[in-house]
């Protein structure tokens, strides 16, 4: 890796994390807001005069958000997420990114946020039940400048759930949803509609929504059966802004209008609407939000690029993006290339970035070693109940099918002690894995990471079989009465084979008592 060059991601990376601690202060509006008697200013986002990216379903990721903002867009919304799905996420921080990461049970990130866009991302989430919007809304409050419910989706994974356009027909439910989130939390609350099949009707329902105090309503100039190259509908817009004193956002211009910066404004004054909002112009190419003009495609995806691997986004994701702003170029060389990408890696080298990848990569994983490093000496500090000692399982030192686990389990059989149970955790900063196994109320467990949950569980009955003295089955030491036993009964098998059939089930049973399976329960060497 060529030292000039590692010094520039370095620069680049400081540049990011300076900008990320910026606030823009332009586009803050200061509320005032009472907690618990006392009156406290916080920022407040204001939706009068603002160039807003849409939320978009896989689009609007944190790159993309970053890269909105950077090019110009006052206000980002985060793609629709659903709050079924956020409800079971847990708030984590990512401090080798510098994230705020809501992470599901299965370790999967949900919604990735950071200081940068703390003041000016808007969440978006698909709900059609007041209280678990509220819990959602709680729980990433404190991360993003507002909330927004989607209820324009026309597509049937939201309007089955009730959710999305949905909710247009059912004008009580949405009263309810936005007036519990309006009243349960402190940042602004906004909502997202398409219109009615009558303009009375659509009037009727803004004003119903206006009352429960949201602080502006995006409309998309389309009915819910009208697809995205239908014209959009501008005087419809025009009409419920003029019936209204919220903020209305136009949104739904980029078939019909927005080619260019300058068509931002030409929409807004057809739409006659406080904002605009724009999704698939700024899919296409971000730059829409520069006042100086576009910038050409070429330089726009390697920016992307740069904040996909800057900010870990996963690839799968970020070749979809891409593959968005390539279009009709995606049969091209280039086009072909990325569309066979099946990595990050792979993305960069096809838009010859290789080099960035890897110097990123190693800042980043240097940063995360430090961390974990910071963390094990901090957890050691912590734990003082837990016996420790630094051990790795290293299969290649015992016999074939024979483990600590095994022994472990067999040794508190015969001591008569409760089989061992094992606790396991995996460390999101670099994704290793430490077991604590619990043998006879003691604790015990491995200082070391590892990469899999077996093998800090094995790690973890080396620790305890250590501490007591007892054998763990290595091949150098000496008789290993696991192997022996299992020999005898191999014989005794063998012996019995010529028998009845019964003998044989009973004989298969004792052995499944040394198999470890391949489950990675921590119960595998249970018999069964
Ligand atoms: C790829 C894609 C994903 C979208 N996902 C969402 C979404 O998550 N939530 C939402 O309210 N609208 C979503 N929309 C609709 C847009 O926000 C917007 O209403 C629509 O595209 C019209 O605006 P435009 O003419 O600027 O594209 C999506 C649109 C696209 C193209």
């Amino acid at each position: 890796m060529r030292s000039g060059s590692r010094c520039r991601v370095g620069v680049w990376l400081q540049q990011c994390s300076a900008r990320a601690s910026e606030v823009p202060l332009a586009r803050i509006c200061w509320a005032e807001h009472t907690t618990k008697g006392m009156t406290v200013n916080t920022p407040a986002l204001c939706f009068r005069s603002k160039k807003i990216l849409a939320p978009m379903v896989r689009v609007g990721t944190l790159p993309m958000r970053l890269l909105a903002l950077d090019f110009g867009a006052d206000i980002v919304y985060c793609e629709e997420l659903i709050d079924i799905k956020m409800v079971q996420c847990k708030r984590v921080v990512n401090e080798v990114l510098e994230t705020v990461d809501f992470v599901a049970p299965n370790e999967r990130v949900v919604f990735r946020t950071c200081v940068r866009e703390k003041d000016c991302v808007v969440f978006q989430m698909g709900s059609a039940d007041a209280e678990r919007a509220l819990a959602v809304a709680k729980l990433v409050e404190n991360d993003v400048a507002g909330i927004d419910v989607n209820m324009g989706c026309p597509k049937e994974y939201s309007t089955k759930g009730g959710m999305g356009a949905a909710l247009l027909s059912d004008p009580d439910k949405i009263e309810c949803i936005l007036s519990t989130l309006v009243k349960g939390i402190c940042k602004p609350v906004t909502c997202k509609i398409r219109i009615l099949p009558s303009l009375e009707d659509t009037i009727s329902l803004v004003k119903r929504i206006e009352k429960t105090g949201v602080a502006a309503i995006a409309v998309h100039g389309r009915k819910k059966e009208e697809r995205p190259q239908h014209p959009v509908h501008c005087e419809v817009i025009k009409a419920i802004s003029e019936a209204v004193s919220v903020p209305v956002i136009a949104n739904g211009g980029s078939h019909d209008f927005i080619k260019e910066y300058t068509d931002i404004e030409a929409f807004q004054q057809a739409a006659g609407a406080s904002s605009v909002m724009i999704a698939r112009a700024a899919m296409w190419n971000p730059s829409i939000f520069r006042r100086e003009g576009l910038c050409s495609l070429k330089e726009v995806m390697q920016e992307y690029i740069k904040y996909a691997v800057r900010y870990d986004n996963h690839y799968t994701n970020t070749k979809y993006c891409l593959c968005q702003m390539l279009r009709e170029q995606l049969e091209t060389t280039e086009g072909k290339k990325l569309h066979a990408a099946q990595s990050t890696q792979e993305i960069c080298e096809v838009f010859e970035m290789g080099s960035f990848y890897e110097e990123t990569t190693a800042i980043l994983e240097a940063k995360a070693s430090l961390k974990a490093k910071t963390q094990d000496e901090d957890e050691q500090m912590e734990d003082t109940d837990v016996i420790k000692m630094a051990v790795r399982f290293d299969k290649r030192e015992y016999p074939p099918q024979i483990t600590p686990k095994m022994y472990l389990l067999e040794w508190c059989r015969k001591a008569k002690h409760p089989q061992p149970v094992y606790e396991t955790v995996q460390r999101p900063l670099d994704k290793l894995f430490c077991s604590v196994v619990t043998v006879a109320e003691q604790k015990y467990r491995s200082t070391l990471w590892d990469k899999s949950k077996k093998l800090a569980e094995q790690a973890a009955a080396i620790v305890c079989l250590r501490t007591l003295g007892l054998p763990e089955g290595k091949l150098n030491e000496g008789e290993n009465h696991l192997i022996n036993k299992r020999k005898r009964e191999n014989e005794e098998f063998l012996n019995n084979k010529e028998h009845e059939d019964d003998h044989l089930v009973e004989a298969s049973h004792k052995r499944a008592h040394f198999t470890e399976g391949a489950s990675d329960s921590s119960s595998s060497e249970v018999p069964r």
